[in-house]
């Protein structure tokens, strides 16, 4: 398949004084100068309703950036009517044509509407520069262009023909629409979960997350000018029970694409199991959902690399990534070296609005979540079994702003060793070093989730160890490094257990399963 090679997006790195820099800030004041009306898109209509929601950035939130249309049961049931009437054509339509569409989005996004994307994920969000860039800019363009690649890879899988017989696999999209249902942490893994089902040739019903309306809606316009034609992704908010209540009882479910919590989605699978009578086919339920992330080092561990590793893995965009390090455990012999490395760090970091380049730490998304991580902090503070070493400061009296905070524990089963709080809060637990088998056995044991986790260590031994210790506690692994910051193309990200259905987003284990193969076998 002659498809344009695939290559990861070069990070731009807004250095001070640069015209990137200068373009940004201009957009970021731009957009916050104007309040914005954000529609529905349904059937490649614009739909506003009466009721008004108000968005505001995290960490200004007596701001208003601008408004949502908030709609209802009526407004998704045109959604799924619109999604199936344009997959009469869609369907159909040639790979080249679908690809072109999304090939275009990516140049789209990686030229004219990057500073918009991350100046709206920003703002929204609560991102930094540096954060929006690697993720509105860099990751999604990565999804769409290595989409692409991996939909040709997977028309090439094609089955043998004995003499006289000629076999093949046609990659039909799903009889029936879609449902993305995407989250704020990232604007990339908002703007995949209805691409890649689309890209496969499926129509799609998105519902994107209440506090990244903003970016979603320029996700949509990227779309649209990029030729994607009406009904075929239709862009709805409504609150979760609403959508899911008409989307779930519909015949023509054909599968979930989820980005969210694990409670959401074991509901959501619950609620599919009990209605499986009412669908033409099995839906497809692929999901990403929550993460306990660790990090854990041994003896021989570079205390300097541990301690970036636990600073950059637990406090970019606050520790709100699937993949943030929440846990570490540390051998007591070089612990103290590591404290006063990782203190050093800690102490030139800022924290404040995403307007200063020099923040480094933001605000978490909104007050509920504000007041989930307060409370584990306060926990900690009033616990005999952890004290709080750094930071714990947390004031939303202008934006939802949390110090970045580290928790020593002194039970491996300490509540915020084990419970995901997606703030940045990082505990840590310092081991005996003769007790390193016990500690994994721990750490294993804890680990309900398991999605990301690296290991620190020297000692290839050990290395081998670890990873062969830890085989289930991680669908994304990584030997010392952070166990943030996966790349499209390059380490296929998703996990098990309480983290989902590790499908692997941006691969073609992602792509496969949005695709119902015919096999034909036609004899001459
Ligand atoms: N790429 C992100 C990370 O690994 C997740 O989408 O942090």
């Amino acid at each position: 398949f002659n498809v344009p090679v695939a290559k990861n997006e070069p990070v731009r790195t807004y250095a001070p004084g640069s015209d990137e820099r200068k373009k940004l800030q201009a957009k970021l004041a731009e957009m916050r100068s104007v309040e914005m009306e954000l529609p529905m898109v349904i059937g490649g209509n614009e739909v506003t309703t009466d009721r008004r929601k108000r968005i505001a950035p995290p960490h200004d939130h007596k701001h208003t950036l601008g408004y949502f249309s908030e709609g209802d049961a009526s407004h998704v049931q045109m959604a799924i009517d619109a999604a199936l009437e344009a997959r009469k054509e869609w369907a159909n339509m040639g790979w080249q044509h679908r690809a072109a569409i999304f090939l275009k989005a990516a140049d789209l996004i990686a030229g004219p509407y990057r500073d918009k994307m991350n100046a709206a994920t920003m703002l929204g969000q609560g991102k930094n520069a540096f954060q929006a860039e690697i993720d509105s800019a860099c990751e999604i363009i990565d999804f769409l262009r290595f989409g692409v690649k991996c939909m040709t890879e997977i028309y090439e899988i094609q089955p043998e023909s004995a003499a006289g017989i000629w076999n093949y696999n046609e990659y039909r999209p799903l009889e029936g629409f879609v449902f993305a249902l995407t989250p704020f942490n990232f604007t990339a893994i908002a703007g995949n979960l209805p691409s890649a089902p689309a890209m496969m040739g499926n129509v799609v019903v998105w519902k994107p997350s209440n506090t990244a309306v903003y970016s979603a809606a320029v996700i949509m316009e990227v779309l649209r000018e990029a030729g994607l034609p009406a009904g075929v992704v239709n862009l709805v908010h409504v609150s979760g029970p609403v959508a899911g209540d008409v989307i779930f009882n519909h015949a023509e479910f054909a599968g979930i694409h989820f980005t969210g919590s694990t409670e959401v989605f074991q509901r959501i699978w619950k609620t599919i199991g009990e209605n499986i009578y009412k669908y033409k086919s099995y839906p497809r339920i692929v999901g990403e959902t929550g993460g306990k992330d660790f990090i854990f080092a041994d003896p021989t561990a570079d205390p300097q690399s541990l301690a970036v590793a636990m600073l950059r893995g637990a406090f970019e965009y606050q520790g709100q990534k699937c993949s943030a390090a929440s846990r570490v455990y540390v051998p007591e012999s070089i612990w103290d070296e590591v404290k006063e490395r990782f203190g050093k760090m800690l102490a030139t970091v800022k924290m404040g609005p995403v307007e200063d380049f020099t923040n480094f730490v933001n605000a978490v998304i909104d007050e509920k979540s504000f007041d989930k991580i307060a409370a584990y902090i306060d926990g900690a503070k009033k616990s005999p079994d952890a004290e709080v070493i750094f930071g714990g400061g947390c004031d939303k009296s202008v934006g939802y702003f949390v110090e970045p905070t580290v928790i020593l524990a002194k039970k491996p089963d300490y509540v915020t060793m084990v419970e995901e709080i997606f703030g940045p809060v990082l505990t840590v637990f310092v081991y005996e070093d003769e007790k390193m088998d016990e500690t994994m056995k721990v750490l294993d044991k804890t680990s309900i989730y398991a999605l990301t986790g690296a290991i620190f260590s020297q000692n290839r031994y050990n290395i081998e160890k670890m990873a062969k210790f830890l085989e289930n506690s991680a669908g994304n692994f990584y030997i010392n490094d952070k166990p943030t910051g996966a790349v499209v193309g390059q380490q296929p990200f998703g996990g098990s257990r309480g983290s989902g259905t590790n499908d692997k987003a941006g691969s073609v284990f992602n792509l496969l399963r949005w695709t119902s193969i015919r096999t034909v076998k036609e004899t001459f």
